[in-house]
């Protein structure tokens, strides 16, 4: 079956990864991929799909921080298909705000993009939803071991972890599979500007010594949309941390 894909914030980093790894192993018939800001890395990421690809991708710019954003790729989405087989949500946002620095507005920025716009996503196109239809949800390995000094962050992806399970409920009767992946470090842009002091920090504590690459995390993201017996699973990818 030609599946339709959407994909939120897959313009870079570990959406930019997934996207690939689809485009590799899979033969869709559509695919939307979001992003929020950055043209110039979505025409990047276009100029690098084959041509008979790049034909049945739809680039949305939609600032999924906003219910504006929201609307618009609502919108996208139903000009677009005229159903949904895989939905990957992979938005999401935190702060280096310290816990005394917090304002309400910070703290509702960082749940709304990373929690609520999501759910509301989800309700909005819920009867879209093929039978056997996948939902994947980027969570994060701070949502389950609150070793994070973001609170707000991890809060948000506990939360986000714990909709994975919530929703199975609202998707039994058409068989949709809701997951969350859980990465812990991952070399993407969130981790610009760390120093090498901190690199070693972190290191120590990963059993395997480094941080994870987008590919690895985009790998299992794969293989838990191909699996069709994978429902309500929350999967660490942290190469052990907090081993020691
Ligand atoms: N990297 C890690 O160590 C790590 C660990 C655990 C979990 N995660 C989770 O993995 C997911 C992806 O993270 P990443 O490391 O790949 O981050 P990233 O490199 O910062 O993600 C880049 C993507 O997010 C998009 N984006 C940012 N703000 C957006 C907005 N308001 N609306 C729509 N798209 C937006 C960017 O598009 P524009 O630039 O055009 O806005 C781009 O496509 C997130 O949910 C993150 O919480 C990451």
């Amino acid at each position: 079956m030609e599946r339709n894909i959407l994909i939120t914030s897959g313009s870079a980093g570990i959406g930019k990864s997934i996207v690939k790894k689809i485009v590799e192993c899979e033969s869709f018939h559509r695919m939307i991929i979001n992003y929020g800001h950055n043209d110039e890395a979505a025409e990047e990421l276009k100029a690098s799909l084959p041509k008979d690809i790049v034909e049945k991708v739809v680039f949305v710019k939609a600032d999924m921080s906003t219910v504006e954003g929201l609307d618009i790729l609502v919108n996208a989405v139903k000009k677009e298909f005229d159903h949904i087989d895989w939905l990957i949500c992979n938005t999401g946002i935190g702060t280096y705000a310290k816990f005394e620095d917090y304002d309400i507005e910070l703290w509702d920025k960082v749940m709304r993009t990373n929690v609520t716009i999501p759910v509301f996503l989800i309700q909005r196109l819920k009867n879209m939803f093929s039978y056997g239809g996948k939902i994947i949800f980027m969570t994060s390995y701070s949502g389950i071991v609150p070793y994070s000094s973001s609170i707000v962050y991890g809060t948000s992806k506990a939360a986000v972890a714990f909709l994975a399970k919530n929703l199975m409920k609202e998707f039994e009767s058409k068989g949709v599979c809701l997951n969350a992946i859980a990465p812990g470090f991952i070399e993407t842009r969130w981790q610009d500007g760390r120093s090498q002091e901190s690199y070693d920090r972190i290191n120590a504590k990963i059993a395997l010594h480094r941080f994870g690459k987008p590919e690895e995390v985009a790998k299992i993201t794969y293989d838990v949309l191909t699996n069709d017996y994978i429902n309500g699973a929350v999967i660490e990818v942290t190469g052990g941390y907090g081993y020691f």
